[in-house]
Formats: structure tokens, C-alpha cells, sequence
């Protein structure tokens, strides 16, 4: 955990965005697998875990304006549990660790005042509707949280959402985003392991290896530092499917395999790296020509990085050098920039440059993706391809994005279009006949982790390798 002022200093600065009412940030449950007593390994929620701290199931934290208090409702463990599952710390002392202690009080006289029993909840939140209050609660993403809210608030399952504030997700996305340098620091904590990960997949990558192997290898560094992924891994020599959860096949010399993998830090934070591996230790020249491509929009995404920038004009620059690019090889004709406005280049690159990244891998999109990527200053886009743009606005400092672009051909994408009326869809920009020669290829993305900052960017985390020289090196030792 950070030190307790920390928190106490973003609960702080949550309620004085706010002139009265309550603020109910909910923690997470135990989320069962197959049964009830069977669980996935807990995960806090992520906006509970920026303003309390505690990575303890069944918490519920509430931020009392007019009461000037921050209230804990939890349970301490009964006897019953202790003996499954050991002595554990008290709540008052838990509550203390996070700053929720009462004003000008010693520590038993703040438990009476701040940490209640869960049970206790309900009358809080209904005395406050009873005295007209406005309660702000954050929009529910498990069954069970929906379920409390709807028994709080009196209303269906259904309705339960309609009813999220819009005030309290504005003022947690714009504290969250903007990251403290412990933040900052904790995430490139995150990235050396996950460097060690994604060198030790290049290494392994060899013929004959079956991608759960190295599936396993990825996940065995995690573990063995006690942590998690930050999302379920993608390592596939179909990188053309772009979030592929299959790890059944078997490697062969010449294949390219895309990994897209990043831990949880203790903390709570995520990495979220994506390197693409020649099997057999060497890009072919068709590989490193597309390869380079990918890498190119990278880093001139990267090297556009500053405040005040949109990250939808990132997008477009990344979408522009890829065309420029494919172009060359022969695979687009015609303007350049008109393959990217009339949206034509996704059916090489179909998915959004990137995302803000935090204590979730998408961060903040629990709260709402158009919420967290999107301000009045730009809509989202209804073209295939660029309506997937998960972050659009403009950058500040001190925003975390991922920069990941990439190239894929996709056979079924590649048939729909080409077949799509007489000529194929965008045939004056397309040239389908290219495009069939590379429907064996894959697909290839880079991803890196950059930190917005006041001048302009940095790539988070050691350098992993990354220029085809680079990997082709780290898979030689
Ligand atoms: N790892 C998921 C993503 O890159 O967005
Ligand atoms: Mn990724
Ligand atoms: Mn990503």
C-alpha cells in the first residue's frame, strides 16, 4: 500500500469537487468459479483501491460531504473464519492504514465514528434518501455489486445503472488520470518483471514448442514474483486474431507469434506489452518489411506524444505511416491520406491506436470506455475500424497510454470486403490482389507503455527489445 496521507489526500480531493451528499465506492466481492467456497483470485476494485487502499473483499467505502467524514462499513472476521482462514487484521486497523480515522479522535473513538458494520450500510444510505441527500454511486460490473445497489436504492437490477452519477465518474476519471509519480514508479515496477516475461517467451519461441508452454513459462515469472496478469494472455502464432485466447498450437520455423502480456503489480497497477516473435530466431525479408512498418508507426506516435495533443490524431498519424507503408509494398494506392479518412486502412488495422492504462489494463473503463476516451471535443466514429478507438482526446500530463499499433491480415476480413459489390469495397484505395498473396502472413503489433509528460513523452519501464535487430539478438543467446 502507499501511505495512508496518500489517500486520505485523493479522498480529499474527490470531496471538494463535490458541495454536499454521500459518495459510495463500492469494493469488491469474492467472485466464485464454480461453486460458492471456490474463488478466482480476489481482485479489489479499482477506483475502491485508489481512495481506500485495501485489498480486503466485501468493503464498502462512503464519503460523507456534509459530514466532512470517509466511512469503512466491512465486518471483522468471526471466530468461524479465523479458523479457516487465519487471524486477520482488524478493521479499525485497516481503516487506520488508509487514513479513514475521525477527525480530533484517538483510534477507538474514530472506530465508533468511521468504520461501521456492513450491515449497518443500509440505514446510512436510507436515512440520507429519507433526508433528500444525493447519493453518488459509480456504475456496477458484477452481480453482485449491482445487486447491493439495487437493494440499497429500492430499484431493479435493471434500473441500477441509469441511476450511476455522472458528476462522480467525471471527478474519479479526472484524478485517476493523471497519475502521482508513486503511481508512475509502481508501473515501471510492473514492466521490469514483465520485460523478464517477454524475453524468456522470445527465447523459448523455438519450432516444435507449443504455445502453452511459453503460455506457462509467461505466467510461471508472474507467479513467481507472487502477482498475476493484468489480463488473460495473448500468445499466438495467429496474431491476426487480435485478442486470441487459444494456446493449443504448436510453433514451426518461419511463424510469427504475436504476445501481448502484462502483470498486476502488488499494487494493483498494470503493464500491458506486446513484442512479435519470428519462430526460428530470424524475420524473413517479407516479415521485417512489415515489421518495420509497424514499428515505424510507433515510434511516430510516440514522437508525437505531448499535452494538448488528441490521442484521435496519434491514431490517425499511426494509421497514415502504416498506409504510407503498405503502400510501398503495393498492397494501397492512391492518397495516402484518403486510405485513412475514407477508413479503407482497417482492413489491415481494425482496431484503436491504444488506451489510458493504470490499476486497470484499460483503465477506467469499468467507469465507462466513452466516459474515460472520449470529451466534447471529440464523438466517436462510426467507421469499422476507428469506431474501436478506445482513447480519443487530448493528452495531459501525466497520463499513461498504450501506443500499439499493428499490422494484420485477416483472411475473413480480407474475403468480406474484396467481395463486398462489384469491385470490393474501397477498390480505388485497395489493391486486392496484394492482399491475397499476404493471407498466410499473421499479424504483427508493438505495444509499449508511455507516460505523457510536460514536454512531450516517455516510454515506461526498461526497454524491452523491440527493432528487429534487438529480438533477433535476445533469441540468439
Ligand atoms: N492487452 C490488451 C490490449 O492491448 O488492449
Ligand atoms: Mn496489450
Ligand atoms: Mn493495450
Amino acid at each position: 500500500m502507499f501511505e495512508s496521507v496518500q489517500y486520505a489526500r485523493r479522498r480529499q480531493k474527490l470531496r471538494q469537487q463535490f458541495s454536499s451528499g454521500l459518495l459510495l465506492i463500492s469494493g469488491n466481492a469474492h467472485a466464485s468459479m464454480n461453486y460458492p467456497h471456490n474463488n478466482y483470485p480476489f481482485r479489489q476494485d479499482s477506483s475502491f483501491s485508489y481512495f481506500f487502499g485495501l485489498n480486503q473483499p466485501y468493503l464498502v467505502g462512503v464519503i460523507d460531504i456534509d459530514g466532512g467524514l470517509d466511512l469503512l462499513f466491512g465486518d471483522d472476521p468471526t471466530i468461524e473464519e479465523v479458523v479457516w482462514t487465519g487471524q486477520q487484521p482488524s478493521l479499525v486497523a485497516l481503516a487506520a492504514s488508509v487514513g479513514v480515522v475521525a477527525p480530533h479522535t484517538t483510534l477507538a473513538d474514530a472506530a465508533y465514528a468511521v468504520v461501521k458494520p456492513s450491515h449497518a450500510l443500509h440505514a446510512v444510505i436510507a436515512e440520507a434518501r429519507s433526508n433528500g441527500r444525493t447519493i453518488h454511486y459509480l456504475p456496477p460490473y458484477r452481480g453482485e455489486s449491482t445487486l447491493m445497489l439495487a437493494g440499497l436504492f429500492g430499484c431493479t437490477p435493471e434500473q441500477v445503472d441509469a441511476g450511476a452519477s455522472p458528476g462522480l465518474i467525471a471527478a474519479i476519471i479526472g484524478l485517476r488520470e493523471i497519475k502521482e509519480p508513486e503511481e508512475i514508479a509502481e508501473m515501471e515496477r510492473a514492466l521490469v518483471i514483465t520485460k523478464e516475461m517477454h524475453i524468456a517467451a522470445m527465447q523459448q519461441s523455438r519450432p516444435g514448442v507449443f504455445e502453452y508452454q511459453v503460455v506457462g513459462t509467461i505466467e510461471g515469472i508472474m507467479r513467481g514474483y507472487d502477482l498475476h496478469g493484468a489480463y488473460p494472455v495473448i500468445f499466438t502464432r495467429h496474431g491476426e486474431i487480435l485478442h486470441s485466447r487459444d494456446h493449443t498450437q504448436q510453433l514451426a520455423a518461419g511463424d510469427l507469434v504475436v504476445n501481448d502480456s502484462g502483470v498486476s503489480s502488488a499494487l494493483g497497477y498494470a503493464s500491458d506489452i506486446t513484442r512479435t516473435i519470428p519462430v526460428g530466431g530470424k524475420f524473413s525479408p517479407r516479415q521485417r518489411a512489415v515489421y518495420e512498418i509497424v514499428l515505424s508507426a510507433q515510434m511516430c506516435a510516440i514522437a508525437a506524444i505531448r499535452p494538448g495533443v488528441s490521442y484521435l490524431a496519434l491514431h490517425r498519424l499511426a494509421a497514415l505511416e502504416i498506409v504510407n507503408g503498405l503502400s510501398a509494398l503495393g498492397l494501397f494506392k492512391g492518397d495516402p491520406q484518403e486510405v485513412v479518412d475514407s477508413g479503407a486502412y482497417a482492413i489491415c488495422f481494425p482496431h484503436g491506436l491504444g488506451h489510458q492504462i493504470g490499476l486497470d489494463v484499460h483503465d477506467m473503463e469499468g467507469l465507462g470506455e466513452t466516459a474515460v476516451g472520449y470529451d466534447v471535443t471529440v464523438t466517436r466514429s462510426d467507421l469499422f475500424g476507428l469506431r474501436n478507438l478506445r482513447m480519443a482526446k487530448p493528452l495531459l500530463a501525466g497520463m499513461v497510454v498504450t501506443v500499439e499499433p499493428g499490422i494484420y491480415f485477416i483472411p475473413e476480413l480480407i474475403k468480406r470486403w474484396m467481395t463486398n459489390g462489384d469491385k470490393g469495397l474501397h477498390a480505388d484505395l485497395i489493391n486486392y490482389d496484394r492482399f491475397v498473396e499476404y493471407m498466410d502472413f499473421g499479424g504483427i503489433r508493438i505495444e509499449d507503455n508511455v507516460l505523457v509528460t510536460l514536454t512531450g513523452s516517455r516510454v515506461l519501464g526498461p526497454a524491452i527489445p523491440k527493432t528487429c535487430e534487438e529480438v533477433e539478438a535476445v533469441m540468439a543467446m
